[in-house]
């Protein structure tokens, strides 16, 4: 059980007022707010022991280093990785999914076939297109239905002994929908090809199994989890790993450099060139050892609440439809009122001090789909209230009354 009243206390930011209001903080999957507990160790690190890490002798280097690799461990056990060394510390998803695009260039071929999802953040399709560019291999799409399911059929049909790499999120950020990645993986594993989960909306709400999935690939970044901005992982299976190139040359990624020729480093360093987010991987850490600490089944449980009355309540609004119906949700809604441009509702319900997001979320595609310009997002986290859902509710009518 969530003591929501207690978790709330620990959010300084909670406390404060926009344009005259209590903020009402309702744009989690764009960014999570930040606990007192994971701002301490931020503190912490810049006032006691900031030095760079793998390189000195000295003591605070030492400090730093184990500090470090303990995060890379609690990231390890949270995932549960096979080995430590398999969670590359990166600047967060985006960076985590250009490392395997960017190996992947030397793996496929003309002709070879990609496949990525219909409701896929920017992140998750642009890469993939700029490797298809760049090695000639097909990109094909998963498509879904309109309550934002993917057509499970379609993608067993898509799949052959040409495809060589699947990507797909684990839950889409626009629409909440949880995909079934279990299957995704097993299906695509038996024609041989990879899989690159993006984690980077789940993570905050379901605890996910590397061995367990048998995935490729997963990614999370910290800062949609408690932690810091700038800051995330990618989980690699050691043999893939083994296979990539390096992304970025330089320092802390070689093993010998000499003019001739350069050698790199075992894994994780020959993929974590230059002195990294030191403070914010530790952060990262101190972020996983907190919802830990309150629990992912408590969590799922508590949103899924929220995601329940908002939704009875929102569709209570004339006019108002949700996109992503999916019967598998996390705590994401998407919706449009009828006339009424979602920027316009955004910047309203901002007025009133309520924070959501407006757009097409960097998911035109979905957009498109639907044949809409964007949504208003309200996506909740643990430390919101049902008081918070009528909050927004309350905000969404005044709004409408104002717009017609
Ligand atoms: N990917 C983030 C979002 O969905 C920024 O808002």
């Amino acid at each position: 059980m969530i003591d929501v009243t207690k978790i709330r206390k620990d959010f300084p930011i909670l406390k404060r007022e926009v344009n005259g209001k209590p903020l009402v903080y309702l744009d989690n999957a764009a960014t999570s707010q930040t606990p007192q507990q994971v701002i301490d160790v931020i503190v912490d690190y810049y006032q006691n022991y900031n030095a760079n890490i793998h390189r000195g002798v000295h003591a605070l280097s030492q400090e730093a280093t184990d500090k470090y690799e303990v995060a890379r461990q609690k990231i390890q056990k949270h995932f549960n990785a096979k080995n430590s060394y398999e969670i590359i510390f990166t600047s967060g998803t985006t960076h985590s999914i250009n490392i395997v695009a960017n190996g992947f260039t030397t793996l496929l071929e003309k002709g070879d076939e990609i496949l990525v999802s219909a409701m896929e953040h920017h992140s998750n399709i642009v890469p993939w297109q700029m490797l298809a560019e760049r090695t000639g291999a097909v990109l094909k799409v998963i498509p879904m239905n309109l309550e934002g399911e993917l057509k499970m059929d379609v993608y067993a049909e898509l799949l052959s002994n040409k495809t060589k790499l699947v990507f797909c999120n684990h839950i889409s950020n626009a629409l909440g929908t949880i995909n079934p990645i279990e299957i995704i993986i097993d299906k695509a594993h038996a024609v041989g090809a990879a899989v690159l989960i993006d984690g980077a909306q789940a993570a905050p709400h379901v605890k996910a199994d590397m061995q367990k999935l048998d995935v490729d690939f997963y990614t999370a970044s910290a800062h949609k989890m408690c932690g810091p901005t700038g800051e995330g992982m990618l989980y690699g299976k050691e043999e893939w790993l083994n296979k990539l190139p390096p992304y970025q040359g330089g320092g802390e990624m070689i093993a010998e450099v000499t003019f001739e020729k350069t050698t790199y480093a075992d894994l994780p360093h020959k993929f974590e060139a230059g002195t990294p987010n030191i403070c914010g991987g530790i952060a990262f850490g101190a972020a996983l050892d907190y919802m830990n600490a309150i629990g992912f089944e408590a969590i799922a449980a508590y949103e899924h609440e929220l995601l329940e009355y908002a939704t009875q309540e929102l569709l209570k609004i004339e006019g108002l439809k949700i996109y992503g119906t999916a019967k598998n949700k996390t705590s994401v809604i998407s919706f449009k009122i009828e006339g009424l441009h979602p920027y316009d509702i955004g910047s309203i319900l901002d007025k009133l001090g309520v924070a959501v997001r407006t757009g097409h979320h960097c998911a035109q595609p979905i957009m498109d789909f639907y044949k809409i310009p964007g949504t208003v997002r309200a996506s909740f986290s643990f430390y919101n209230t049902m008081d918070e859902v009528d909050a927004l509710v309350a905000a969404v009518v005044r709004a409408k009354g104002m717009l017609e």
